[in-house]
């Protein structure tokens, strides 16, 4: 172990982000009685600008007069590169008071970004002289937020998560999609012919390295990671692969746009049954090797050993929080 401790952000259970346009007063209330762990109700792209002050209007009604328990409320504020910003946060800390968990902070650029919405949310804090603190979830969905993302996890003790925003990832890199989030089949590697000729076409994961890359950042701050939006709701199979591909690298969680996907995302991110029993399994045969002085046995023919215990709590404490959340 390293002598530098990380410390972990506020937990949280993280397995759905639902995003609801600040717009749309219908789909809010219908968001506040959701199965999502994390409403993110959105003042930033889902809004067009002639809507933004009714949107802000709408967020902070809801935030005052819904009934959110049982969930993470968050707000997504618009760009530091805009003048409805500063308003957002003002108006939403002074009118809501305490209401809001969370902020999204959307294109995080720079570490300074992130002090310079803490400065002001700050502010506002201390002039309602509110005791509790709004944390923050960063988008990292630029190249320049990519760039300096391991500057960015640790710009603010409110940081809580780090959100991969592929839409805008996609426009920033210039990447050669359309879509929003999943495979593109011109990213395959062609094997070489076998004996008869035939060659394969196998599929890769165009955002293989920006997931990865963001995983390791929040994981190295104590923050969560979170896998961004699915664009295609008409297509839960493909929204359960790259939420399946997320989780296998680390992320806690996937966005929502659309209800359909949070029972998928709900029961993606949980372990499942079989895999929490086998982590049980490990944690007895791990102690059973303690007591007679082992660091590594074998189960099932399979070497385990000290770094399995902390595998196999991870997947314990999850199962604990979703079922402790129930
Ligand atoms: C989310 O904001 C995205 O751009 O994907
Ligand atoms: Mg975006």
């Amino acid at each position: 172990m390293s002598f530098k401790i990380v410390e972990q952000c506020t937990p949280r259970l993280n397995r759905t982000e639902f995003a609801v346009p600040g717009s749309n007063p219908k789909f809010i209330e219908k968001a506040a009685s959701s199965k999502a762990d994390v409403v993110f109700l959105d003042l930033e792209d889902a809004v067009a600008p002639d809507d933004k002050v009714q949107a802000r209007k709408n967020v902070i009604a809801a935030l005052n007069d819904l009934d959110w328990s049982g969930k993470t409320i968050s707000v997504r504020i618009n760009g530091l590169d805009t003048h409805f910003m500063y308003r957002d946060v003002v108006d939403i800390i002074e009118q809501a008071p305490g209401k809001a968990d969370l902020f999204m902070i959307p294109k995080v650029g720079t570490a300074a970004d992130v002090y310079a919405v803490d400065m002001l949310v700050t502010q506002c804090e201390m002039a309602m002289k509110l005791t509790k603190r709004i944390g923050f979830e960063l988008i990292i969905e630029t190249a320049l937020g990519m760039a300096n993302v391991n500057e960015i996890a640790p710009a603010s003790k409110r940081n809580e998560s780090l959100h991969f925003g592929v839409a805008d990832y996609a426009a920033s890199t210039k990447a050669r999609t359309t879509k929003i989030g999943g495979p593109n089949p011109a990213y395959h590697v062609l094997t070489d012919a076998d004996d008869k000729g035939g060659r394969e076409v196998h599929w890769g994961d165009m955002w293989h390295y920006a997931i990865a890359r963001m995983v390791v950042a929040a994981r190295a701050n104590g923050l969560r990671p979170i896998d961004g939006p699915f664009g295609d709701f008409s297509d839960p199979e493909g929204y359960k692969a790259q939420a399946s591909r997320a989780s296998v690298l680390g992320c806690e969680g996937k966005w929502a746009i659309h209800p359909s996907q949070i029972d998928i995302a709900n029961e993606l991110f949980s372990p499942s049954e079989k895999e929490v029993s086998q982590a049980k399994r490990i944690l007895e045969a791990m102690e059973q090797a303690a007591k007679e002085g082992k660091g590594a046995v074998s189960l099932d023919g399979r070497l385990i050993d000290i770094a399995s215990i902390k595998q196999a709590q991870n997947l314990v404490q999850k199962a604990e929080q979703v079922s402790g959340h129930k």
